[in-house]
């Protein structure tokens, strides 16, 4: 109703919230130009569940996991694999929804905390258990139309709360770009086997991603697996990947939407 009220002629939708939300289709309604996915495909961010048999279905590198929607089967599967094992919340919730377990007993609890306490409400009436992976963790971000893609400069965050690499996980203290690990055939494996066949994936279930597209991955001797999808640009990632780009962006954005 703003956009409407102010004449406003394009909108960058910034936070998955809205994004997942429809923000952008209920502008389309409004004939009002808007970057960033549409909803249906938004949810490569919006469900760990979509976005984990997405993969599944077009051969993404990812560690291998099961669905949960009964939290006596997860805690069930949880014993018979052991740990360290990998926690997570179907939904959104805030970059909270990810628990890497060390013991059984701590996966125990986030299964817990998730499906039956609902400490991220209906985000938890599934989980996804996955196994534990190790190795630097890389953002790489492209702007897509739904059919091409720019690729933007490889980053790395900050992930602990603080200096030192000390404190909790969070979605990101501050970012630096280029990191070392990602080489050119990093790079060259992460467009090839992730970016590509995601954005053709997307095309071929006809939710074609326009938008930024946020790669997480991990590099696991030398080979990127996906941790996430998010459906926008990342923080605080973005700061350093405008600091070098050297350009005006809005073109970009324009040219996806
Ligand atoms: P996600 O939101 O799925 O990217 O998970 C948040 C964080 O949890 C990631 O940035 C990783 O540090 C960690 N993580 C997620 N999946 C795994 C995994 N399979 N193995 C080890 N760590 C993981
Ligand atoms: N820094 C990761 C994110 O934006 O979710």
């Amino acid at each position: 109703a703003l956009a409407v009220e102010e004449g406003v002629d394009f909108v960058v939708v910034g936070p998955e919230a809205p994004l997942v939300l429809g923000l952008v289709d209920a502008l389309a309604e409004e004939e009002i130009l808007a970057f960033g996915p549409t909803a249906a495909a938004a949810r490569l961010e919006g469900s760990k569940v979509f976005a984990k048999e997405f993969m599944a279905r077009h051969g993404v590198p990812t560690a291998p996991f099961r669905v949960f929607s009964d939290p006596g089967q997860a805690e069930a599967y949880v014993r018979s694999h052991g740990a360290p094992i990998v926690v997570k919340a179907d939904g959104l919730a805030a970059g909270k929804g990810v628990v890497v377990a060390a013991t059984i007993d701590e996966a125990l609890d986030a299964i817990e905390n998730m499906m039956v306490e609902r400490a991220f409400g209906h985000a938890g009436a599934r989980v996804i258990i996955e196994d534990c992976l190790s190795g630097p963790e890389v953002s790489f971000h492209v702007v897509s139309d739904g059919e091409r893609y720019v690729a933007l400069a490889a980053a790395q965050d900050h992930k602990r709360l603080l200096a030192g690499d000390r404190g909790p996980n969070t979605g990101g203290m501050g970012a630096y770009s280029p990191p070392p690990v990602v080489t050119p055939a990093v790079e060259r494996a992460i467009l090839e086997r992730i970016v590509e066949p995601t954005l053709r994936g997307m095309r071929e279930e006809g939710v074609p991603f326009r938008g930024a597209l946020f790669v997480g991955a991990m590099i696991v001797d030398g080979e990127p697996m996906t941790l996430e999808y998010n459906a926008r640009f990342g923080d605080p990632e973005t700061e350093v990947l405008m600091a070098r780009f050297g350009g005006d962006v809005l073109p970009l954005l324009l040219g996806s939407a």
